[in-house]
């Protein structure tokens, strides 16, 4: 077995690893790698020799971390907004009245593509220093051609030293100059954006909801992308019903996220297609919204993932850690089903089967924590201590080194 790099010496790694029991814990572990992929995990003292051994110094170990859902390119700042809504302004009025993600379109229209690629790389490279090894990245606040292809441009993994997954998000909204003549701006998306973006996306996203798009529009606009190609998913039932979560999932989304007001048969539909629920628990919070029924989902047998939505208007959640456990305060979900939200339910909302769990064949990402002082070394103890984790962390990402 050719091995380029052992971590040894963690003293406990969750492999999270489907073919394992439970979390797939093994304790005072340590993984052998190679050209990007695990091939060999187990007790520190049965390791395989190698030249390059990383002493992983009684540390917690767990796959790299995964943010399945980011708008992590924008320029502009919404704190004034932020000051409205704490006074009373509601979210969705606030973008009907043609501020809240409008705002954040007309400056990053404005922006150079440099610029963007400057604020996402800062945002990217804080997210990989708390664990992260692989973020989802949306366009969306272009809502034109150019812009839309300078966001996605600006997100290319090329440019970023973590895995990047690209989703195209023109269906964010309806711009200004389109607003009475919706159905133009539909034709453009598919007939102009799309072509133009597609090369340089994974995904087709929508926002289906009041001030956005209506069910019709979304399933448009989604099986245009399909049909070039790309991966499904949806900004599903958030601020107001509308039936998408039931309609993607017969489309054969990879994923839905938000979900507060998800019903059963939206349910039933994402249980039969396999599709991963992304609960964003910062947007709950920060809208002062309810949950999503979680225990229907759970019911269900759907796979839960969580995302921080990293956005500057609903969910200026920049760190993972944070989105899971107020996943677990306000949205009811055990530690357990956070972790594996973070790890390998998020790979699967990207559509990576190899992403977000440690074994044999898996990618070679690995991310290591310090409990904080005085606790175990135990994903608990990280999940019960909000703003901690990932100071002392080491990420070893692909074939580099720490
Ligand atoms: O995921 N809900 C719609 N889209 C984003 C919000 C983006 C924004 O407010 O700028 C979300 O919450
Ligand atoms: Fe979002």
């Amino acid at each position: 077995m050719e091995v380029s790099t052992v971590i040894h010496g963690i003293s406990r790694l969750y492999t999270m690893d489907p073919s394992r029991e439970g979390l797939g814990i093994i304790d005072d572990a340590a993984v052998a790698m190679n050209a990007g992929k695990v091939c060999w995990v187990g007790q520190s003292s049965a390791a395989p020799d190698c030249d390059n051994r990383v002493d992983g110094q009684g540390l917690i170990g767990l796959p790299g971390l995964i943010d399945p859902h980011t708008h992590s390119v924008w320029a502009g700042s919404r704190a004034d907004e932020f000051a409205r809504r704490l006074a009373g302004a509601n979210y969705a009025d606030i973008l009907e009245a043609g501020g809240g993600i409008l705002s954040t379109v007309k400056a990053t229209r404005e922006a150079t593509e440099e610029s963007l690629r400057e604020h996402a790389k800062r945002r990217l490279q804080h997210m990989r220093s708390r664990g992260v090894t692989t973020v989802e990245v949306k366009s969306g606040y272009g809502l034109c051609p150019r812009t839309e292809l300078s966001m996605l441009r600006a997100a290319d993994p090329a440019h970023h030293n973590m895995g990047v997954v690209r989703t195209f998000l023109g269906a964010h909204t309806v711009p200004a100059d389109f607003r009475s003549n919706r159905s133009a701006y539909v034709e453009q998306i598919i007939d102009e954006q799309l072509p133009l973006c597609a090369p340089h996306a994974d995904f087709i996203d929508v926002y289906c909801d009041r001030g956005a798009f209506d069910l019709d529009e979304a399933i448009a606009i989604l099986s245009a992308g399909k049909a070039m190609g790309l991966k499904v998913r949806a900004h599903a039932e958030q601020v107001s019903h509308t039936g998408i979560a039931e309609a993607a999932a017969k489309l054969g989304a990879t994923a839905l996220d938000h979900l507060e007001r998800v019903d059963e048969a939206g349910i039933s539909a994402m249980a039969d297609a396999g599709t991963v629920a992304v609960l964003l628990p910062g947007a709950q919070l920060y809208l002062g919204d309810h949950a999503p029924p979680v225990a229907a989902l759970r019911e269900a047998g759907v796979p839960i993932a969580i995302g921080t939505d990293l956005n500057p208007g609903s969910s200026p959640i920049h760190d993972i850690w944070t989105a899971a456990t107020l996943a677990c305060l306000i949205q009811g979900l055990t530690m357990h089903e956070a972790i594996l939200g973070i790890t390998r339910h998020a790979g699967m909302a990207l559509g990576l089967p190899d992403a977000g769990w440690i074994g044999t064949g898996s990618r070679a990402d690995l991310a290591l924590f310090a409990p904080p002082a005085g606790e175990p070394a135990t994903i608990e103890s990280l999940l019960q201590h909000m703003g901690r984790q990932g100071a002392e962390a080491v990420i070893i990402s692909d074939a580099a080194t720490p």
